[in-house]
């Protein structure tokens, strides 16, 4: 099965709250495809963030982009409700966060947005085998979830590669994407482990140009020049 265009999501975690609406702004002008909103609750995971009201501000500062919602929290149906409503495109979140995972996927559906699925790294994936037909997005944590700059796991590409099997052998058009640790050293590794959508927060967020603080063309050059090298 052919792969999906290779998309870049940067995580706004590691962005500079204080201008956020810029701060999205310039790294979509700088060639990122997509962005990645980092949802936590302080009980799914011990870090407290930002939610549907900062997803809606952005698409009222006039964000066109998609916007690829994280939910780490528990329960999530509210969310889910709120945030189609605040405007955004993808909603993922983790199978254990919520009772009646079948029914959360849907939901997300009914409402207009992609759903999706997220493990951390050591989950497992046995529910997908049940709902392949219901998400649109399916994301590995090579991290812990919680906190931005963290190490990227090793093991998570065996775990890619066991899903990417999975997805092509549903013969749905399914992302698979990465999240955590992900840098211009590892990038083209993790491509050919079967990922096709990239977050990096630290990565991006902490390299802005040298002679264009605005900017992050860059970095986000260097990951698609890596992307282009790889085997797949
Ligand atoms: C971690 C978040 C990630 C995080 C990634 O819980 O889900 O999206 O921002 O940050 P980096 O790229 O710095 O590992
Ligand atoms: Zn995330």
């Amino acid at each position: 099965m052919a792969r999906l265009t290779d998309f870049i999501s940067p995580s706004i975690l590691s962005a500079d709250f204080a201008s956020l609406g810029q701060e999205v702004d310039n790294v979509i002008k700088s060639g990122a495809d997509v962005v990645h909103f980092d949802v936590m609750d302080n009980h799914y995971v011990p870090n407290l963030t930002i939610g549907p009201l900062v997803c809606d501000a952005l698409r009222k500062h006039g964000v066109t982009a998609e916007i690829d919602v994280h939910l780490m929290c528990t329960p999530v149906d509210q969310l889910i409700n709120d945030f189609a409503k605040a405007g955004a495109s993808y909603i993922t979140f983790h199978p254990d966060a919520s009772t009646h995972v079948d029914r959360s996927l849907q939901l997300t559906r009914e409402l207009g947005c992609k759903s999706g699925l997220v493990f951390n790294p050591a989950a497992p994936l046995d529910v997908l085998e049940y709902v392949m037909d219901k998400v649109d997005l399916i994301m590995l944590m090579s991290v812990n979830p919680g906190f931005g700059g963290q190490s990227f796991i090793p093991s998570t590409l065996t775990k890619l590669k066991q899903v990417r099997k999975m997805i092509d052998d549903s013969g749905f058009d399914i992302r698979l994407e990465v999240d955590g640790g992900v840098k211009a050293n590892n990038i083209k590794e993790i491509k050919e482990a079967g990922a096709d959508m990239f977050v990096a927060g630290s990565a991006i967020f902490g390299a802005k140009n040298d002679n264009d603080p605005e900017h992050y063309n860059t970095i986000i050059n260097e990951f698609r020049s890596e992307l282009a090298k790889a085997s797949v």
